[in-house]
């Protein structure tokens, strides 16, 4: 990949794809983590004197009413209030009113075009990398920067397809993700997993379990493991078709797979083989924080992905907050995967260095999957 420290941006027109894709609740952004990651690159960009004109999508829009509901301009004024430039913010995908806009812009300023999903309604332009729409987008600009590192697995026309017409260059966010993830992948670490289901990591483990030194479960997906180890887990959620699975692992790995000794279960705290019929396991319990603990006070290196129990519950926080607390407080090196446990660490008020903010792309990343999009970062515009 090729930053864009490596190019003149001195009165370019510059296309950056972000991902500005926020939760939003009751027209207010609950969490503007993605935006605040961007401003680096974006702050860049204007010092350096390039024009910048900011692409992301936000939610899916498949309606009419989505189109009212998923406009970017909320998230262009929140980005007015954390950068001391004028945004303009155009309120269309194409047409006259934008190429006229971007053409008259000055050097250092930004320009926010609307959710490019709106192409997506009543056609899929931008979900199904429309040729035209790749080219009409790519043809407002001189340069592509790609940052957006949490729609980085899927090819759009915002995403892959401008990148297959104008020279592209890597943001900052996207590198640091990088080099964040692929030392994730590559160096000995502890694993934390959590989170609902078994589904969603089974990538994970499969590519990490050899580099990871211990792989530390919690959340509902754990119980899917406890019962495979024959242990009666009560009414919690397991998924029965992951209980081969489970019980391979086990028993190719058990050395380096641990599992709660106790719960936190709708009727207290509970040994894990004194589990009754009707007891529903919600959070990790307090031996096995400690013991957990024990583990983690020797790593090198933490990645955690998935909260250990249902931390938006006070009586079942307290696994996800003591043990983020714990990693936080003894400085051991750790990088947070995935928007649940972020969201924790920032209810619970720990302020990580390491955070990815992607969702879906960061899983694929740490699976191993190769992305269509970040392997154009070339710095050429070879179609
Ligand atoms: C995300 O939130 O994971 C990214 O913005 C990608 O969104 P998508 O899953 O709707 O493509």
């Amino acid at each position: 990949m090729e930053s864009i420290k490596r190019v003149n941006v001195e009165g370019k027109k510059v296309i950056v794809r972000v991902d500005f894709n926020v939760p939003i609740k009751d027209g207010k952004i609950t969490d503007d983590t993605r935006i605040v990651s961007s401003l680096k690159t974006i702050k860049y960009l204007v010092t350096h004197n390039a024009k910048v004109i900011l692409l992301s999508h936000l939610g899916r829009v498949a309606s009419q009413e989505d189109k009212e509901k998923k406009s970017l301009e909320i998230v262009a004024k929140h980005l007015s209030t954390l950068i001391n430039v004028p945004i303009y913010f155009v309120p269309v995908t194409r047409g006259d009113l934008l190429t006229k806009t971007v053409e008259s812009m000055e050097n250092g300023e930004i320009v926010v075009v609307e959710n490019t999903r709106f192409e997506d309604y009543p056609r899929m332009l931008e979900s199904s990398c429309d040729e035209s729409l790749s080219k009409y987008w790519a043809s407002l600009g001189d340069i592509f920067v790609f940052d957006a590192f949490g729609t980085a697995h899927r090819c759009h026309a915002s995403t892959y397809g401008i990148s297959k017409y104008l020279p592209s260059y890597s943001g900052f966010l996207v590198d640091a993700e990088i080099d964040m993830l692929d030392r994730a992948l590559h160096q000995r670490k502890t694993l934390i997993l959590g989170g609902a289901k078994v589904d969603d990591k089974i990538g994970v483990i499969d590519n990490l379990i050899n580099t990871s030194d211990a792989i530390l479960l919690g959340g509902a997906m754990c119980f899917t493991f406890l019962k495979a180890k024959g242990i009666d887990v009560g009414s919690s959620v397991v998924s029965i078709d992951r209980l081969e699975y489970a019980k391979n692992l086990l028993e190719t790995h058990g050395n380096k797979i641990f599992l709660p000794v106790d719960v936190v279960t709708q009727n207290g705290v509970k040994n894990i083989d004194e589990m009754e019929r009707e007891d529903i396991g919600y959070d990790i319990g307090p031996k096995t924080i400690t013991k957990y603990n024990e583990i983690l006070i020797d790593s090198k290196l933490v990645l955690w992905n998935g909260p250990l129990g249902m931390f938006e519950e006070k009586d079942y926080e307290n696994g996800t907050k003591k043990i983020l607390k714990f990693l936080y407080n003894q400085s051991i090196p750790s990088i947070l995967a995935g928007g649940d446990i972020i969201g924790a660490s920032h209810k619970f008020g720990f302020d990580f260095h390491y955070v990815s903010t992607g969702g879906g792309s960061t899983l694929e990343y740490l699976e191993g999957r190769r992305f269509k999009t970040l392997e154009r970062l070339t710095g050429e515009n070879n179609k």
